[in-house]
Order: structure tokens, then C-alpha cells, then sequence
């Protein structure tokens, strides 16, 4: 197990100080590590002698047939880990089976992402292209210009990130990386002294609730929200007409002291009982993991860095063979615990230490 693991050397050993840093980091290297610890806390249960002959991870989400249940998170600037980029693992992603999210601060263009995502399924009449990350833009018509742009791409569902709003400049770009699909904001109005740059400089540009009903009028494509920690907020956004979301703690990356998403899963999992789907991500390093996330209601996982690590060893190949080794890691942990389907995984299969 933890076999994707084996690439954090060889990642690092490619990545100057300053690019590992930024792939690595949370917002404190305790939230980092609390995500992960987060399931080792978590035993499974064997059950031998059950019949799991003809067993498979397939699973349906949002009329699309996937192989797996592993998503390729949203990660921003692709190319800084590899000069493939994001369409290395939309291509990987694909021929894995499965669905990539493309970040809004994609380094290359949509049009190339879609095309590379496509490739290895030319004759898939079901085949979809890969979902969109949004990222708010500071007001409406911004916002719905960047949809616009990824509907017209044909990304095939949209997912809001609404829990990083103030972007904390962690990294100087490199002059030939950049997000290339968005337009330039510009620069925001001074402050007076009164003002405060939290309150009335970047919180000014977050979105609400009201921008979220708004955004739900302007699209008929699936919307999620991703970064969803409390049962109030999932039942907020349902009933706001959306249609799913991803409980994540950003990877750690945003809120010192927040909650692993694991440890408020169960409560989410419990408030919205099925009415939409409940996607996870954060801290997710094996299949074992994945399964944990399942066993606790998830209908699907996202991973972050596990990918970027082979991304930056190998390329389209090197995503490929993370999602493989993970895939390989949740069928081995489901035969184990007797469940041949992903809807035979449940709370039954765990105990907690
Ligand atoms: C991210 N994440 C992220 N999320 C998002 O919605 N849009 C983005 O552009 C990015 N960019 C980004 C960059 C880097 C370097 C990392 C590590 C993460 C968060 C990401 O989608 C996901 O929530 C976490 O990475 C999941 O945690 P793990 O699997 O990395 O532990």
C-alpha cells in the first residue's frame, strides 16, 4: 500500500526548493500532516471467503460512465511540474478511465487540455470531456465570461471553489508559466486607512451566497461546490439547486486549525442522505484511503499531490501509473474486505481505534 508514495523522492529530487514548497505546503505543515493522519486512526475490517469474482470500481456520476472512483483534483499551474502540463493529465486521466478537473489557473490553454483529454477516445461515443474548477473573478461578468469560455470548451461540469478566497502569494511565477485562460483583472482601487485589506480589499472580491444563486442560473451543466466543511453549508447549496459537492480542506492549504475533511464527512454524509452526491478530497495518499472515504459515505475522491508527483517524474505516463497504482490499492482493499462494487463498501467495513 502507499505505493504512489515512492515518486515524493523522485518528485522532489526534480523540483527546485521553491516549486516543491509550493506543491507540498498547507497553510501550516500541522494541517498537512493532520490530513493524513487523519486515517490512520481508521481500521478495516477482513471478511474472507466472500465470493468477489467479476467485482469492478464503475461507477455512473453526472451521466458519465467512469471506470474508477478517483478524480484528478484541480490543481493550478500544471507546468510547473512538467512541460506537459495539464494536458498530460487530462490525457492520463482519460486513458486511466476516469474524469481530471481543469483548474481555472490552468497553465495551458482549454482548447489543448480538451484535445489531450480526447486522444485515447476518439471512438467513445460516451467519452466526456473533463470537468472545469471555477474560480470566482471578482464580479459577475467576469465570472461568466470564464464559464463561458469553459462551456464553450465543452468541460462537461462545474465546479465552484469557494473556500480559498484570499490567495496568499506563495510562489513567484516562472516568465513562461502562467494562467493562460484568464483575462487580467484590474489592479484593485486603493485603500484608505479606514479600509481594511481583508474586509474591503480581498473579501470584496469573494463570492456569496447570492453570487452563487446567481451562477446557478447561469449554466445548465452539473454545479458543484468544492470546499464545503460544515452540514449546514451542504444543505445550503442543495438547496440552492445545485448538484453535488467536494468536502475538502483544500489539502490543508487554506485554514490553519480548520477540521480534517475526513473527521466532518460522516456529519455531511449523515445531513444530506443521498439527495446529491458528496464528493472528498484532502490527505488521500492510497487506495486504503480512498476506500475509508467511501466507507464513510463519498460517492467519489479527489487526489491533489500524489498525481503532481508523478506528473513531475513522468509525465502523461506518470499520472497514469499514480491513478493505476491507487486503483489497483481501493480493489485490493475492497476484495479484502468482501465488497466486490463500490455500493458494497460501507460504514460495516471500519471500526474506528
Ligand atoms: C491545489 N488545490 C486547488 N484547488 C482548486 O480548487 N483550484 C486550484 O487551482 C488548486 N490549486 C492547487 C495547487 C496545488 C499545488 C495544490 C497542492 C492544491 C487543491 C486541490 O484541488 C485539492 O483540494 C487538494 O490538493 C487535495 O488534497 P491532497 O490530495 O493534495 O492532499
Amino acid at each position: 500500500m502507499d505505493r504512489a508514495r515512492d515518486y515524493l523522492p523522485l518528485a522532489e529530487a526534480c523540483l527546485g526548493p521553491s516549486i516543491w514548497h509550493y506543491l507540498q505546503t498547507g497553510s501550516s505543515d500541522a494541517s498537512v500532516t493532520d490530513k493524513q493522519n487523519a486515517f490512520t486512526t481508521i481500521r478495516l475490517i477482513p471478511r474472507p471467503l466472500r465470493n468477489v469474482q467479476g467485482g469492478h470500481t464503475r461507477l455512473t456520476l453526472y451521466g458519465q460512465e467512469l471506470a474508477h472512483p478517483l478524480l484528478l483534483a484541480p490543481v493550478s499551474y500544471q507546468r510547473l511540474f512538467h512541460a506537459d502540463g495539464e494536458c498530460a493529465s487530462a490525457m492520463a486521466a482519460s486513458a486511466q478511465g476516469g474524469q481530471m478537473l481543469v483548474s481555472s489557473l490552468a497553465s495551458q490553454p482549454f482548447a489543448a487540455i480538451a484535445r489531450a483529454s480526447s486522444t485515447e477516445n476518439l471512438d467513445d461515443p460516451g467519452f466526456q470531456l473533463p470537468w472545469f474548477q471555477l474560480y470566482w473573478q471578482g464580479e459577475r461578468e467576469r465570472t461568466a465570461r470564464l464559464l463561458q469560455r469553459a462551456a464553450a470548451t465543452g468541460f462537461s461540469v462545474v465546479v465552484l471553489t469557494v473556500d480559498a478566497p484570499i490567495k496568499r502569494a506563495s510562489l513567484q511565477l516562472p516568465d513562461d508559466v502562467a494562467a493562460v485562460n484568464l483575462e487580467n483583472h484590474p489592479p484593485p482601487a486603493p485603500l484608505s486607512q479606514a479600509q481594511s485589506m481583508v474586509f474591503d480589499g480581498w473579501m470584496k472580491q469573494a463570492p456569496t451566497w447570492d453570487d452563487v444563486a446567481w451562477l446557478r442560473q447561469q449554466t445548465q451543466l452539473p454545479l458543484l461546490l468544492k470546499g464545503i466543511l460544515h452540514p449546514d453549508d451542504a444543505e445550503h447549496v442543495l438547496a440552492l439547486g445545485c448538484d453535488g459537492i467536494v468536502v475538502s480542506s483544500h489539502g490543508g492549504r487554506v485554514l490553519d486549525g480548520a477540521p480534517t475533511s475526513l473527521d466532518v464527512l460522516p456529519d455531511i454524509v449523515q445531513r444530506i442522505d443521498g439527495r446529491m452526491p458528496i464528493l472528498f478530497d484532502s490527505g488521500i495518499r492510497s487506495g486504503r484511503d480512498a476506500f475509508i472515504a467511501l466507507a464513510l459515505g463519498a460517492t467519489a475522491v479527489l487526489v491533489g499531490r500524489p498525481y503532481l508527483w508523478g506528473l513531475t517524474v513522468g509525465g502523461a505516463l506518470g499520472v497514469a501509473h499514480v491513478i493505476r497504482l491507487l486503483r489497483d490499492e481501493l480493489e485490493m482493499t475492497m476484495a479484502l474486505t468482501g465488497c466486490a462494487q463500490l455500493g458494497d463498501i460501507g460504514h460495516h467495513c471500519l471500526i474506528a481505534r
